[in-house]
């Protein structure tokens, strides 16, 4: 496996964008058509947090991984929306349930309008997300997003579980991120594929690439939740912590640290909680369970990459290692 792989500069992520731009224009189109309800709330609360923007990474996933297929009709438009309508239904979820008061550097949803308007307009961006689904008439893209769904919802439930315990392994760790987070970019990839009537080859690719970046980018996003510029992100550092949800970082710190310093994590991780984060932070670096956790994300991105190298060449193949080397190389 060659290690010695061009970390992508800005240009080139701005180059993906441009190539893409008339995709995701249509796709920014069909979202906003398509949010529309006849409730003032549902619309209000719909348009905050999708008007807020976010990475659209996803989608954009999605949207190359059909053109890398050859695909050149539009249906790769409708399901990038239903994609970004199921994370963006996630979200007004997860930040009830985490408690994050911010979200694409503005306050949650929940912060302004309340736990209640925030889950019940993610339940209607996820039934909105079925009813474009099913216009697209492929029980088989059915069937993929329903499972998707329910294994996001499941990865949830299994976190929540989790919450507290000192004792979380890497391996209980992996599950929830490949459930929560890595599935649904498995399944953004793979549709490219599908809805494109490509051999079963390429679309197990194109999985295994989806589900490698979303490995890499949740390990980056709870190395962020660490290291992360405040400001930057869009949401709150310390918040994984805050909330006793044990992530990379902090199982191969225990697992590092000295008797002391083991204490010390398993009453943080029990109570929760930021008033110990700088005490924590500087636990972390200095096990090197931080760099050991950027070190095992970018490992998942050059799976990614390897995985989708296995395609015929095309700029937008190009485009999607790019995209995976962006997952762990980013402040945002
Ligand atoms: C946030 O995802 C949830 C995680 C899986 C870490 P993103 O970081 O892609 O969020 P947006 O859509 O860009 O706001
Ligand atoms: C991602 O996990 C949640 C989902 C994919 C539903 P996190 O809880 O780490 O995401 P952030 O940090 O709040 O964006
Ligand atoms: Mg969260
Ligand atoms: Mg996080």
């Amino acid at each position: 496996m060659s290690h010695a792989r061009p970390i992508p500069d800005a240009r080139s992520v701005d180059a993906v964008m441009d190539r893409t731009a008339t995709d995701r224009a249509a796709m920014d189109r069909l979202i906003r058509e398509r949010l529309r309800s006849d409730v003032a709330l549902v619309n209000q609360v719909a348009e905050y947090i999708i008007g807020a923007g976010g990475k659209r990474l996803r989608p954009l996933v999605h949207l190359l991984a059909a053109r890398a297929c050859g695909h050149d009709q539009d249906r790769h438009i409708q399901l990038a929306a239903v994609i970004e309508f199921i994370h963006t239904a996630t979200l007004l979820h997860d930040d009830v349930v985490d408690e994050s008061d911010r979200r694409r550097g503005q306050k949650a949803a929940h912060t302004v309008w309340g736990n209640a308007a925030s889950v019940l307009v993610g339940d209607y961006l996820y039934s909105r997300s079925f009813q474009l689904m099913v216009e697209l008439e492929s029980p088989r893209v059915m069937s993929i997003l329903a499972d998707t769904t329910n294994t996001i919802a499941a990865g949830e439930v299994l976190q929540l579980m989790q919450l507290g315990d000192a004792e979380l392994d890497e391996s209980g760790y992996m599950r929830v991120i490949g459930d929560k987070t890595a599935c649904l970019f498995a399944a953004a990839a793979r549709l490219g594929a599908v809805i494109s009537g490509s051999d079963e080859a390429i679309e197990e690719s194109l999985a295994q690439y989806g589900f490698a970046l979303g490995q890499a980018f949740q390990i980056t996003d709870d190395w962020l939740d660490y290291s992360g510029q405040d400001g930057s992100l869009g949401k709150n550092l310390g918040d994984d912590l805050a909330e006793g949800k044990v992530t990379l970082p902090l199982i191969l710190a225990l697992r590092a640290a000295d008797a002391d310093d083991r204490a010390f994590l398993t009453s943080v991780i029990q109570s929760g909680g930021t008033e110990d984060l700088e005490r924590v932070r500087e636990i972390l670096r200095r096990t090197g369970a931080l760099d050991e956790s950027i070190a095992r994300a970018q490992a998942f991105s050059d799976q990614a990459v390897e995985a989708v190298e296995t395609l015929p060449p095309s700029a937008e193949r190009d485009a999607l290692a790019i995209l995976a080397r962006f997952a762990v190389d980013r402040s945002l």
